[in-house]
């Protein structure tokens, strides 16, 4: 880049993805990306699943770029340009006076920006990772920009980009309001509880090979409000007294009517995939085989101890109620689904102080756990059906990173670093 003594102005920023409880499925607007119902979700622990991202803005810089994981990718799409359109409406004045550099908000108009971001798992895993990005995205350029408007308004940005994106604007467990107005205004995300609140729930995400392709969000979605019949009784009975429920479960950590309300919420939606014609299927055997283990494992302790919910591809999310059950839940999804390599660092990432919780430090201790008593067929094993397991808790909102070694541009080149 021929920045000659040009500036390059940076900020960085982490976001967490989330997971819904109570889920989002159905648009009364596309373009402006408004729910048929609220929907609550928890955010999971930045250091396990988040997105980091870094925007740039130079007078030398002649157009808008993006770089995803290392690799530029187009900005064309419309979400990326009504989320820029929206910040660059709400830019004011930025000074650094040490740099000698002043932007009056005037100029955000014709500055372009550069931005590089980067998922701390796996992009194409099906694990909302365009929310976190979203997020990160609106949060950052925020920043940048020295907007002023309050985490409500910017989750209100945040959702046109991605819908699920306006959670990730707090941590802890989080509603997003569908609203009523025409223009969105009101479709906003609100925090619930922070990340303190509830803070012994254990999160394991079960990540389960597919080789199948599946429906996109936004086209499963289109074709549900086209043609589920459920969808409307879903949308207008259920969730309403749905939400009201889930409100007072996490507000008194009621985990048993959370559970419930949980696991009742994603089969539901799974139901409404299945009630949309074509038949949209997003659970798979091993899915199935994961909320048959959860089922027997409550059913038998008379309480759950668990909850499952499953977004729109088969991986599932298991909530365990405190370190005690997330051991012995551990060890039944170890049993079950022992890893096809004999590598157990790539099989358990993130919080791996529940594998020794477990018991569990190598795989010869996955071969000698006995097998779950509820269990019917204790023989039965299903080697590589899942690809791996990421140990995760409730987490923190989005944040701003200050430290140079997190930047993902270089100022001296404006470019993404390799
Ligand atoms: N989609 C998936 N991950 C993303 C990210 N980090 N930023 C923007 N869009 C994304």
């Amino acid at each position: 880049m021929a920045t000659g003594a040009q500036w390059v102005l940076t900020a960085t920023g982490r976001s967490p993805t989330n997971i819904a409880v109570i889920k989002y499925w159905g648009k009364r607007d596309d373009a402006l990306i408004l729910p048929v119902n609220d929907s609550i979700s928890v955010t999971l622990d930045p250091d396990h699943l988040s997105a980091t991202t870094t925007v740039a803005a130079s007078p030398a810089f002649p157009s808008d770029r993006m770089w995803l994981n290392g690799k530029e990718i187009a900005l064309s799409g419309g979400r990326f340009q009504s989320c820029l359109r929206e910040i660059r409406k709400r830019a004011r004045d930025v000074e650094d006076e040490k740099r000698g550099i002043k932007i009056k908000k005037e100029d955000w108009e014709k500055l372009h920006v550069h931005i590089a971001s980067y998922n701390n798992f796996p992009t194409a895993a099906g694990l909302a990772s365009s929310a976190a990005g979203f997020a990160c995205l609106v949060f950052t350029l925020g920043k940048l920009m020295n907007v002023n408007e309050d985490y409500g308004e910017l989750s209100s940005i945040a959702r046109q980009g991605s819908g699920s994106a306006c959670r990730s604007t707090y941590g802890g467990f989080v509603k997003w309001c569908m609203g009523k107005n025409d223009d969105g205004s009101d479709s906003m995300a609100v925090q619930l509880v922070d990340e303190s609140h509830w803070d012994d729930l254990v999160i394991i995400i079960a990540v389960v090979s597919s080789k199948q392709k599946e429906t996109s969000s936004t086209s499963g979605m289109r074709d549900t409000v086209e043609t589920s019949p459920l969808l409307q009784y879903r949308a207008q009975t259920v969730v309403p007294g749905r939400i009201l429920k889930m409100e007072e479960a996490i507000k008194n950590r009621d985990f048993e009517s959370f559970a419930r309300l949980t696991c009742v919420d994603s089969n539901q939606f799974h139901a409404v995939c299945l009630d949309t014609s074509p038949p949209i299927f997003y659970m798979n055997d091993t899915s199935h085989r994961i909320i048959s283990l959860v089922e027997k494992w409550n059913h038998s302790e008379g309480t759950p101890h668990v909850a499952y919910t499953f977004d729109a591809g088969p991986n599932a999310v298991l909530i365990a109620r405190n370190r005690k059950t997330d051991t012995l839940l551990l060890q039944r999804l170890l049993y079950c689904f022992p890893p096809q390599e004999n590598d157990l660092d790539s099989y358990m990432v993130g919080d791996k102080s529940i594998l020794s919780g477990a018991g569990v430090q190598s795989i010869a201790d996955i071969e000698a756990l006995p097998p779950p008593p509820e269990m019917k067929t204790p023989n039965q094993k299903f080697k590589g059906d899942v690809s791996y397991f990421i140990c995760s808790r409730p987490g923190a909102g989005p944040k701003v990173l200050t430290e140079e070694s997190h930047t993902l541009i270089d100022s001296a080149t404006g470019l993404a670093k390799g």
